[in-house]
C-alpha cells in the first residue's frame, strides 16, 4: 500500500514488509539478540524498570539507567559491542528515509501482552536532520502521536506487523508513545508480543 502522511513530515507505510520480510527480519533480531540480549532499561532518577525490554544493534544503542538516557556503543549488562545492523534494515532506511548517510543506530523495543511505553520525544540524538524509521513486527500496538508540546492534542493509529512509520522534518521531535499491545493480532512471533525496531543518526557529520 502505498503512504499515507499523518502530519508534516510524519508518514505511515502500512505493510511495508511483506509476510517473508517480516520473517527474514524476525530471524535477524533473532540473531541480535543472541549476540545481545534483551535488557530491562530503568527510569533515570527513580531506576523503576520499564515494561519494554531492549537491546540494539549498529554502532550505538540507546540505554537508560539511574544515570540518565544515552547512546553508547557497548550494551550494558555483555560490555560487548553491540551486533551490526542487518542488511535489511539499512535496505529500510534507504527506502524509507530521505539521509543520505546510513543510520548509527537501531533500538529494538520487545513488547510483552502488559507492556507500553509512556508518551516521549525521541531527542537523545545529535543529528535531528535525520529522521526517526520505525518497524513494526508481531502483536498490533495502539501508537498515539501528538505535537511538539506534551500538552499538544493526540491521535492513535494501530500499527500492526509490517508497517512502517517515518517521523521527519516538522515532525521529528513530536511527542509519541505506545499505550498497549493486542494480543492474538499476529502469528508472527510464537509466544506472541510485539517489536519494533526504531532506525535513528545519533552522530551528525560522520
Ligand atoms: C519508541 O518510541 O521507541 C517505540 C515506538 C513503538 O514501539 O512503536
Ligand atoms: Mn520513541
Amino acid at each position: 500500500m502505498s503512504a499515507i502522511a499523518l502530519a508534516p513530515g510524519l508518514t505511515y507505510h502500512p505493510d511495508y514488509l511483506d509476510r517473508a520480510a517480516q520473517e527474514r527480519l524476525l530471524e535477524a533480531v533473532r540473531e541480535v539478540t543472541r549476540a545481545a540480549p534483551l535488557f530491562s532499561p530503568r527510569m533515570p532518577r527513580t531506576g523503576k524498570a520499564f515494561s519494554v525490554r531492549m537491546t540494539n544493534c549498529g554502532p550505538l544503542g540507546w540505554v537508560s539507567d539511574v544515570n540518565g538516557y544515552r547512546y553508547q556503543p557497548t550494551h550494558p549488562e555483555t560490555g560487548k559491542p553491540w551486533p551490526t545492523m542487518p542488511d535489511q534494515v539499512l535496505k529500510a532506511w534507504k527506502d524509507l528515509s530521505d539521509y543520505p548517510q546510513p543510520p548509527d543506530a537501531c533500538l529494538i523495543n520487545f513488547y510483552e501482552p502488559s507492556a507500553r511505553m509512556g508518551l516521549h520525544q525521541d531527542k537523545d540524538e545529535e543529528e535531528f536532520g535525520a529522521p526517526v524509521v520505525s518497524l513494526s513486527l508481531g502483536d498490533t500496538g495502539l501508537f498515539r502521536y501528538g505535537g511538539l508540546d506534551r500538552k499538544d492534542p493526540t491521535r492513535s493509529i494501530k500499527l500492526k506487523s509490517g508497517d512502517a512509520v517515518v517521523f521527519g522534518g516538522p515532525s521529528r521531535l513530536i511527542f509519541h508513545g505506545v499505550d498497549r499491545i493486542t494480543p492474538g493480532t499476529s502469528d508472527l512471533l510464537q509466544q506472541g508480543g510485539r517489536l519494533n525496531l526504531t532506525l535513528r543518526k545519533v552522530r551528525s557529520g560522520l
